[in-house]
Formats: structure tokens, C-alpha cells, sequence
């Protein structure tokens, strides 16, 4: 069963449009919540006047501020190490920092007439100096974002003396790389459910994390036991539904009316206030010797956190602790900080921290090779790390590594490079390195449970806390259970993400579940079959390692006796002994440092190339993608065809954030608000997107295998940063890559040439 690519549950009521999305729900006597967004930044809130909002026919609810029982969410993304603690108000008091914050809620009897109150909500503010940019919140005599500070965190990891490194070095290779705000653009916008039942504040959501059923609860001023969210299969999440959105506002509709309410973010709202993609300013410096290898970093990062923390503190340590990239660096010195600004607020998105950085190291190892004349491929060979290597934390990697063979298959699929359409074309062909964790910083001692049924006719109940983001979350449970204890896909059923009902999971985010769940299940199927094969034993009068559980049997290898699964239940009730497995796997656990800068930091990680040919038009600076491959190492491949769609999603979620996506602002109010001004890529932009699996059998997840969720986000930017320096001998460092960009490379390129002339 592992290693192939069946049709599960998931995949059929997706193709026949029978899955229940979240907005998909509707209850007697629902009524429609509706968000009143501020229109502006930084303001004080003089007076919210709701009367003409509430007299509306058809109103039922305008809660503001004053109506939340405890009106703040504290996040510390990081566990608390070093980060400011700062409150973030569900409806915003008395001031307002970002353009599209939430200042009141409101329920009415449908969409229309909620959306018609919203507009009749008056708010008078009163303008305060706002912030823009994180180099203008880190100057001195700033706006205050918060009267807290400017700077949510500044990470430090040092190892090593970096002046004297640098003093050796035979070349140093200085550069700054800029990322963007990009929109995590899912087809699924934000949407949900609550009701009351049985006393419960009951949410049926679109959330990567039903374990903000406890924020919910504060919010309301519950206990715990009074709150469950549940989790609907989903149209995307890619992180943006890591942080809450529509929960607390459904929640306090439902309590406030207790009437069934729906909420649904249109994909304006979403595109203007959901978190967005922290744009990371990267000041790299890399020290090496003539022969390439290196011998220092020197990096620091600046990342916009936006208008509230977030997951902030974490991506930002993400993006440190990955700042050297797959290579060996003996040296470094990295600071990165989460600097807050009146922008919208960023979080969360595939990749975290982690991927914005590949930019700046994959760029960096180009700009090494030029400068010492070796070949992009030496100057990797000569410095890709290995297992026993220390990371940029000082502890060391304890798996093997086959990035270079990734290289290898991504380059071949590639092939040789095409001849240009014609004149005034330029082709060039690049490639990137990249790796990204999986698992959540040790420190967070991680666990997941699953909880293993086997039924009295044979079939097998699965029940985990997971939420399903459209990868096969609940799916891949399925085949590790179906591949240890031999029961049909048809005969499992799987319950999900539901805080009442199944056991607790964690959120699906750092690409965790496969490596957490993943193991959960397999260890928990293994319990149940060494509980019960002992029965079978028993019962066939053969000893234990004789037998195996296949096609829904537990019999002899041979073939020759054996007893049917609902035999064995039988067996077992007679013999007392469970038919059900409840287990937590844990995760390997650490410390970090925060002063020293050293420890541990992530489980493990997952290492890949993509590689890409662009056809440059130097005329209008068009950059074309004409070829595509990409290559992961995956450990081992539990489900062939959904690591191909990770790799795919993840490769073109990547090329629309290299060549196009950005959402613009001017002072903070959003120009980029519907698919027609936010390009993501369509069919029409896309080659087809050669893909090859390596299965090094080095995984820490169940059966050796390696999360595979956001690691192909990484590689895409600096592939194509790669490529386009490759055509016209000019790199980009600013994404993304626009036509207006590439043909300021030219011009850069034909000045430089008349100086030189
Ligand atoms: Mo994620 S970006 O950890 O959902």
C-alpha cells in the first residue's frame, strides 16, 4: 500500500463535487456575519457610531470592542523566547493600525443586508503618523506601531569568530536581496459555521489549527470544555489559515445571538486583510576561500511583521536558522528581525522564513562561482553539507543528504537549452538548492495522537485531531494503517479535526503532519497488531512470527490457516483484550538559547533542486518560462502522486511569487485587491512541470519518510533568478521579476558596458 497512489475518499468526493466545503453548510435559523473593516492607518478611533447599523431591518446583531468579554489575542509565536509580548484587540479599542483591521461585527438575517449595516457603521477617526517600511520603523524617533516597540524580535545566531574568517578570505561576496508581500491566494476563501449545542460554542471552520478552540474560549471568557471546533476538508490553507480568521467573529455572533451563524470572507476582504507573506530585506556577506569553499556568513534580515505579531517571531527564526542554505558554513553571524509597521499583518505562509532566505543563499553561491570562475555545479559540489555537519543553531544534522542527486535529476530533465524564438530574444537556463524543516522547533515539544479502532465486522476506524488542507492528510493515515494491518482503503474510514471527538493532533502547518500524525498512526496500527496477533496466535495454534495481516487476514505466510478480521474481534472480546489502540507519538525535543544564539532548532529537514529555462525578451523585458523541473528528496514516498502535486502546487505557488505576484500598497492601502491586479499564474503561464522523486530512506517520519508540504515553495524564486542572470548576464535581486524590472537590468547592463568602452 505505501509507495503506491490509490483514489481515496478525498480525491472521489472532490471529482463528483460532493465534499462540504466550509461555506458549504447551512442550519435552520442561520443568520450572516459580516466584518466592518477600518478604511485607514494608523488612526484613533474618536467615536463607532452603530445606531443607523442596528435600526436596519433584518439586523440582527453590531458588536464592537466593548461587546468582546476579553478582547486580546497574545501570541508568542516562539514559545516566548525573546519576543515582545504584544496584544492584538479581536475588534480594534481605540486605535486602529492597518487598513482592513476589524472595528465591529455583525450579524443579520442574510448577506445582504449585513453587508448594506456595514456600510452604515460609522466610524470617525482621527489620522496618526503611520509607518510603511521597516528601515522607516527602525529609524530613530519613528511612529510607534506599538507603545511596546518597533522590533517584535531580533534573533541572533553566531558561531565562530566572523572578523577573523573574514580577514582570510580570498573573495567576499557582499549583496542585498528584496522578497515582496504575496497573498496565499487559496481557491477556498475564509469561511465557517458556529452554532450552540448542548451548551457549546460549536465552530465548524476552515482552519489549519483546532487547537484555537482555547483562544476562542478566553475570548469568550469560557472554560475549554464549552468551546469545540471542528475542521472541514479544505480549499488551501498554505499557511493562512494557521493564525485564526473567521473563528472569534462567528464565535461571538453565536454566543451574543444564540442563533447558528455563517461567515464567508469574499475574495476582496481576504486579499485586503487576511496575513500576508512577510517581504524580507536580505544583507548578505559571504566569505570564501579561492577554492570555493566557504568560510563565513555574514547575514541580516529584516522582515515586515506588519501591524500585530502573528506568527511573526517564528518565521523570522525560520529564516535565520536557514539563512546558510544546504552548505557547509563553519562561521556565521546572522541577525534577523520582525520589525512591525502599519502594513497588513504578515504570518504564516508554505515556506516560513525559510523559503524567502533561498533567494539570498542560492544568489549568493551564483555571485561565488562568477566571481571565482568555477561552474555553478563546482562551486555547490564543493560545499553542499552532509549528515554529522554543524547548522547555523551548532547542532548537528543526523540525516543524510542527496541534494547533489536532486541536482542531478532536475538538471537532466531539463535537458539542453533551446535555440530563441528569434532576434532580440535572449535564453538562459538556472537552477536553485534548497531545504526547508519539517516538524515544529524542538523546543515546542511536539506530539501527536491517533487513535486506532478495529470494528466487529473487520473494517478499521481512524480517529485523529488532523486538519485536512487538500494535501491527503486524513488519506495518508489511511495507507499507513492499511499497510500494517492489511485492512482495504475501502474498509477504513477516517474521523478528523474535531476538538470534542478525536484526539489531538496539532495544527497542519510546518509541514508536520505526515512527520507528527504519520507516525502517530503508524505506531499506533503496530500497537494494535502486536495486541492482537498474540489472539490469533492462540487461536490457530501457530506461533506469533508466523504470521502476517494481509487482505483483510491475520494468517500464516504460507497462506495455510488464518482468521478473518471479524474473527479476530471475536477472539480478542472472548480473550478480554482491546480491539483499539489510543497512542501519542513525541517528537525528538531540545532548547535553544536565545542569548548565545546556539541549539537546537528543527527535527529535520527536506532538501531539493529546481531548475528552469527562460526565454528574455530585451526589447519589452518579458521574462517567458519555457522549461520546469524539480526534484525532492522525500525519504520515502508514501503516496507517489500526491508528492508529485506538493511538488507541482509548490513550484508553480513559487514561480507566481518569483515573476509576478506582489501585493502593492501605497501607504498602506491596498492597490492589489481581486485576481485581475494580484497575478497568480494561470495554465496559460505554465510549462508543464517536470517532476522526480528521490527516496534517500533517510526521513525521520513514519517509514523513513520526509514532510514534503512547503519545501518546494523554496527553490522557484532563485531557479528563476538564476535563469534570467543566465540570459542577460544581470541578476535580479528584487522580486518579483517583472518585465519593468528586467529592463532596468538591461539598461544597468548597457551602461556598465559604455563605462567599461
Ligand atoms: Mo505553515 S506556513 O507552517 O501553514
Amino acid at each position: 500500500m505505501v509507495g503506491q497512489s490509490p483514489a481515496h475518499h478525498d480525491f472521489v468526493n472532490k471529482v463528483r463535487g460532493t465534499l462540504l466545503y466550509a461555506a458549504d453548510w447551512n442550519l435552520p435559523g442561520m443568520i450572516h456575519g459580516k466584518v466592518v473593516r477600518s478604511d485607514m492607518a494608523p488612526a484613533k478611533i474618536v467615536r463607532i457610531d452603530t445606531s443607523a447599523a442596528e435600526r436596519l431591518e433584518g439586523v440582527v446583531a453590531v458588536l464592537t470592542a466593548a461587546d468582546v468579554p476579553h478582547n486580546a489575542i497574545v501570541e508568542h509565536a516562539s514559545g516566548g523566547l525573546g519576543e515582545l509580548t504584544v496584544e492584538q484587540p479581536v475588534l480594534a479599542r481605540d486605535v486602529v493600525r492597518y487598513v482592513g483591521e476589524p472595528v465591529a461585527v455583525i450579524a443579520a438575517v442574510d448577506p445582504e443586508t449585513a453587508a448594506e449595516a456595514a456600510d452604515l457603521v460609522e466610524v470617525e477617526y482621527e489620522p496618526l503618523p503611520g509607518v510603511y517600511r521597516p528601515e522607516d520603523a527602525l529609524a530613530d524617533g519613528a511612529p510607534l506601531v506599538h507603545d511596546e516597540g518597533n522590533v517584535l524580535v531580533n534573533w541572533h545566531l553566531e558561531r565562530g569568530d566572523i572578523d577573523a574568517a573574514f580577514e582570510q578570505a580570498d573573495v567576499v561576496i557582499e549583496h542585498t536581496y528584496r522578497s515582496q508581500h504575496v497573498e496565499h491566494a487559496y481557491l477556498e476563501t475564509e469561511a465557517g459555521v458556529g452554532w450552540i449545542e448542548n451548551d457549546v460554542v460549536t465552530l465548524r471552520i476552515s482552519t489549519q489549527v483546532i487547537e484555537h478552540a482555547v483562544e476562542v474560549a478566553a475570548i469568550l471568557g469560557l472554560p475549554q470544555s464549552q468551546v469545540r471546533v471542528i475542521a472541514s476538508y479544505m480549499g488551501g490553507g498554505f499557511g493562512g489559515k494557521e493564525d485564526m480568521t473567521v473563528e472569534p467573529y462567528i464565535a461571538l455572533l453565536v454566543w451574543r445571538t444564540r442563533r447558528p451563524v455563517r461567515m464567508i470572507w469574499s475574495r476582496q476582504e481576504s486579499i485586503l486583510a487576511s496575513t500576508k507573506r512577510h517581504p524580507f530585506t536580505m544583507h548578505y556577506r559571504t566569505a570564501a576561500a579561492r577554492d570555493g569553499k566557504i568560510l563565513a556568513v555574514d547575514a541580516d534580515i529584516v522582515g515586515d511583521a506588519g501591524a500585530y505579531p502573528c506568527l511573526s517571531a517564528r518565521v523570522l527564526f525560520a529564516g535565520a536558522a536557514l539563512s546558510p542554505g544546504p552548505y557547509k558554513v563553519p562561521v556565521v553571524r546572522i541577525r534577523s528581525r520582525a520589525v512591525f509597521t502599519n502594513n497588513v499583518p504578515t504570518s504564516a505562509f508554505r515556506g516560513f522564513g525559510a523559503m524567502q532566505v533561498t533567494l539570498g543563499y542560492e544568489s549568493q553561491m551564483d555571485a561565488l562561482a562568477k566571481e571565482l570562475g568555477l561552474s555553478r555545479e563546482e562551486v555547490r559540489d564543493r560545499n553542499y553539507i552532509e549528515k554529522g555537519d554543524l547548522l547555523a543553531g551548532g547542532e548537528p544534522l543526523t540525516t543524510a543528504v542527496a541534494v547533489r542527486e536532486t541536482r542531478h535529476a532536475a538538471l537532466d530533465m531539463l535537458g539542453a537549452p533551446s535555440q530563441p524564438s528569434g532576434p532580440g530574444k535572449a535564453v538562459g537556463q538556472g537552477f536553485a538548492c534548497g531545504m526547508q524543516p519539517y516538524g515544529r522547533s524542538i523546543w515546542f515539544r511536539d506530539h501527536a495522537a491517533a487513535w486506532v479502532t478495529l470494528q466487529a465486522d473487520g473494517t478499521l476506524l481512524i480517529r485523529s485531531g488532523v486538519t485536512d488542507l487538500g494535501a491527503g492528510q486524513a488519506a495518508s493515515l489511511c495507507q499507513i494503517a492499511s499497510e500494517i494491518l492489511g485492512v482495504a482503503l475501502s474498509d477504513i474510514s477516517v474521523y478528523i479535526g474535531d476538538t470534542a471527538l478525536t484526539p489531538p493532533a496539532g495544527g497542519t502547518y510546518a509541514t508536520r503532519q505526515l512527520y507528527m500524525s504519520g507516525n502517530a498512526i503508524l505506531r499506533a496500527a503496530r500497537k494494535l497488531r502486536d495486541q492482537l496477533t498474540p489472539v490469533a496466535a492462540k487461536e490457530l495454534g501457530v506461533p506469533e512470527d508466523a504470521l502476517v495481516w494481509v487482505d483483510g487476514m491475520v494468517r500464516t505466510e504460507s497462506g495455510g490457516t488464518g482468521l478473518s478480521l471479524p474473527e479476530l474481534v471475536r477472539a480478542a472480546n472472548e480473550a478480554r483484550v482491546d480491539t483499539s489502540v489510543l497512542n501519542t507519538w513525541r517528537a525528538r525535543s531540545g532548547g535553544f538559547d536565545p542569548q548565545k544564539g546556539q541549539g537546537h532548532t528543527y527535527p529535520d529537514y527536506t532538501f531539493g533542486t529546481h531548475a528552469a529555462e527562460v526565454e528574455v525578451d530585451l526589447e519589452t523585458g518579458e521574462v517567458r518560462l519555457l522549461k520546469y523541473a524539480a526534484c525532492h528528496d522525500v525519504g520515502r514516498a508514501i503516496n507517489p502522486t500526491r508528492v508529485r502535486g506538493q511538488i507541482i502546487g509548490g513550484a508553480a505557488q513559487g514561480i507566481g511569487y518569483a515573476l509576478t505576484e506582489d501585493c502593492v500598497t501605497d501607504a498602506g492601502h491596498p492597490l492589489s485587491s481581486l485576481f485581475a491586479d494580484y497575478l497568480i499564474p494561470t495554465a496559460m503561464d505554465l510549462p508543464d512541470i517536470a517532476v522526480a522523486i528521490v527516496e534517500s530512506g533517510e526521513g525521520r517520519g513514519p517509514l523513513n519518510a520526509r514532510g514534503i508540504g512547503e519545501p518546494p515553495i523554496g527553490p522557484p524564486a532563485a531557479t528563476l533568478a538564476s535563469a534570467v542572470e543566465a540570459a542577460i548576464g544581470v541578476r535580479p535581486t528584487q522580486l518579483p521579476i517583472t518585465a519593468e524590472r528586467v529592463l532596468a537590468l538591461l539598461d544597468q547592463r548597457e551602461s556598465e558596458k559604455g563605462k567599461s568602452a
